[in-house]
């Protein structure tokens, strides 16, 4: 998704922060960037489709020791990535630039208007009728009045930063629903869409609420609300480990965060599992909600989705709660029956995902309590549900989600064990066995070397299955997601008993197929699917519960060292990245910024 960084200074260079500001924020996912400084009276502008090698060579043309300036990394969502689509963008005159994230709705409209009031527009975008109208409200002039009669014209979710040349102290900053942060320095105050943009240059900031408009200058920075009012914004210090958010020696940040698993599950169960019973304070969720809830209604998209189905499965199976998981997108337009005794449970790594907010948004209309399982401290979910549990996965930089993933296995674990014991069906031997799986993902990261050469095969391939049942079948899901997604190969996954049903049809000899053992209680019927599709020529890679007594007669085998399946998901889950992150390697892949994907997806 699109990143935005401001830098307003008394002196100081702001194409330098600007330029290692954007390098901050590529994991975001984007196509083309630039940046624009106001010098002179008059702004100068440097913007390219592509990455931001691409935009490099032409900040020569830009000045040096320029103290305002804003830049951005676009995800095309109106008009392709083109040179003139990329942010930023001005006026006429070319005094005023913005930058801008999120979607004006009610642009063609807008844009019609200004071009019969005489304005040019030069791009196909959504974020041009910005600098139009900021020229048409007198934004030379003033630019904070102007922004405040702007927004009222805009319909949407957006953030926006405009510059004016004419008034070279200020930024002015407009959050109506995406993200946007203001870091404070000594004579210099940055804005961005994501704290880590500036985090080498200050560990202050303060979050701008929904709706409010900052006046930002060197010294200071003004808080208005939609209504008008002033508004305090109380900064926080940000604790992050810059180091986090590098990639520790590992040739991806997706394998840096794959290998960091064991740590940050320790992150996660911390302070959360004492002994044999869950701290249900530290859960984010009162007692007065959970003993009402009588059926859960989860909510969320792709990874987050498919850790929502593993879910499901731990809270019916352990809690005996009646669960159903939602795709975000699809639910939001279902007319869902909830009530007050439906916990509606939203899953989210980024928490700013559009489908996502606007579900828990619609329960909340409805009447429903709203539930957050996000990693992202101080994100739109978090802000907008109302309870929240965070998953403490640290930054995740890669577009494909791992860490996060996994998290949200534990903090799902976590609460069905907890609503379990709560309604009579405790199971402390697994609550004890909790604190066993940062040590067991250790183990089972190091015995996997061999899913180098596995993945080689795989590389050749262009069309792969991935089978399983139960909770298995929900781990193929995210196993086929994870291998699309970078690997660039086709999959898809099926309930392994559901194959005769059709889809066997397609397996031949040589068909690529993934299957997912970890469930006791069916691995003898997984068995049988397994011969099936070997005695039609399949080639098989299997991942199995070392603790199995079945022999496994397939090409690739992998035995984890696991515990109770219940409790299996996350460390199951760490060869099917592996395979996935390999596959990609050998496929010569961008594994870390796969192409057509964003880390955030904050627009439908
Ligand atoms: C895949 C992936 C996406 C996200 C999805 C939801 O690896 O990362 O499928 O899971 O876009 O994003 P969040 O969790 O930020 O709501």
């Amino acid at each position: 998704m699109c990143g935005i960084v401001g830098f307003v200074g008394h002196q100081g260079d702001a194409l330098t922060f600007l330029f290692e500001g954007l390098k901050r924020l590529e994991y975001r996912g984007y196509d083309s960037a630039g940046i624009a400084l106001a010098t002179n009276g008059a702004v100068a502008l440097a913007k390219a489709q592509g990455k931001l090698a691409v935009l490099e060579p032409l900040l020569g043309t830009l000045p040096r020791g320029v103290p305002l300036g804003i830049g951005h990394t676009r995800w095309a969502t109106h008009g392709r990535p083109t040179d003139l689509n990329a942010h930023p963008h001005t006026d006429c005159r070319g005094t005023i630039a913005t930058v801008h994230n999120g979607i004006i709705e009610n642009y063609q409209e807008l844009r019609s208007e200004l071009i019969a009031q005489g304005h040019t527009f030069v791009s196909d975008t959504d974020t041009e009728v910005i600098p139009h109208l900021l020229e048409a409200y007198g934004g030379d002039e003033d630019l904070l009045g102007a922004v405040r009669e702007v927004e009222r014209r805009l319909s949407g979710a957006y953030a926006f930063l405009a510059i004016s040349a004419k008034q070279p102290d200020r930024i002015v900053a407009v959050r109506r629903s995406s993200p946007l942060i203001v870091g404070l320095g000594e004579g210099v105050n940055y804005v961005a869409s994501d704290v880590g943009a500036f985090l080498p240059k200050t560990r202050r900031a303060l979050v701008l609420e929904n709706g409010d408009v900052a006046l930002v200058t060197p010294d200071a920075v003004e808080i208005q609300t939609q209504e008008g009012a002033l508004a305090h914004r109380a900064p926080f210090t940000v604790d992050w480990d810059i180091k986090q958010a590098e990639r520790g020696g590992y040739a991806h940040f997706m394998l840096k965060e794959i290998m960091e698993q064991p740590d940050v599950w320790t992150d996660c169960l911390m302070g959360r599992v004492r002994g044999d019973h869950i701290e249900a304070g530290e859960l984010g969720l009162p007692w007065s909600q959970r003993k009402n809830i009588r059926r859960i209604q989860i909510v969320a998209a792709g990874t987050a989705y498919h850790a929502g189905l593993v879910g499901k499965a731990l809270m019916e199976r352990l809690a005996r709660i009646p669960v159903d998981v939602a795709v975000a997108s699809e639910f939001r337009y279902q007319n869902p029956v909830l009530d007050p005794g439906t916990l509606v449970l939203a899953i989210s790594q980024s928490g700013e995902t559009a489908d996502t907010l606007a579900s828990v948004s619609l329960a909340r209309q409805l009447g429903a309590p709203t539930y957050a399982v996000v990693n992202t401290v101080g994100s739109t979910l978090a802000r907008e549900s109302d309870y929240v549990v965070y998953t403490h996965a640290g930054p995740e930089i890669a577009v494909a989600s791992t860490k996060a993933y996994t998290t949200q296995l534990l903090v799902l674990t976590m609460l069905a064990l907890q609503l379990a014991a709560e309604r009579g069906h405790a199971r402390s031997d697994l609550v004890r066995a909790l604190w066993s799986l940062p040590a067991l993902g250790e183990q089972v990261l190091a015995s996997l070397g061999k899913i180098v050469e596995m993945a080689r095969r795989l590389a050749t391939e262009s069309d792969v299955f991935y089978v399983g049942r139960g909770i298995d079948y929900a781990l193929a899901m995210e196993g086929q997601l994870k291998i699309k997604e970078i690997a660039y190969i086709h999959a898809e996954a099926y309930p392994a008993g559901e194959l005769k049903h059709g889809t066997l049809a397609l397996i031949e000899e040589g068909t690529p197929v993934v299957a997912i053992v970890t469930d006791r209680v069916m691995a003898e019927k997984t068995l049988s699917n397994i011969l099936e599709v070997k005695a039609r020529g399949a080639e098989v890679w299997a991942i199995v519960d070392a603790g199995l007594p079945q022999e496994w007669p397939v090409d690739h085998l992998i035995r984890l060292d696991l515990p109770d399946p219940l409790l299996s998901p996350a460390l199951t889950a760490l060869p099917l990245q592996l395979l996935a992150y390999w596959t990609a390697v050998h496929r010569g892949q961008d594994v870390d910024q796969p192409r057509n994907l964003a880390k955030s997806v904050t627009v439908e």
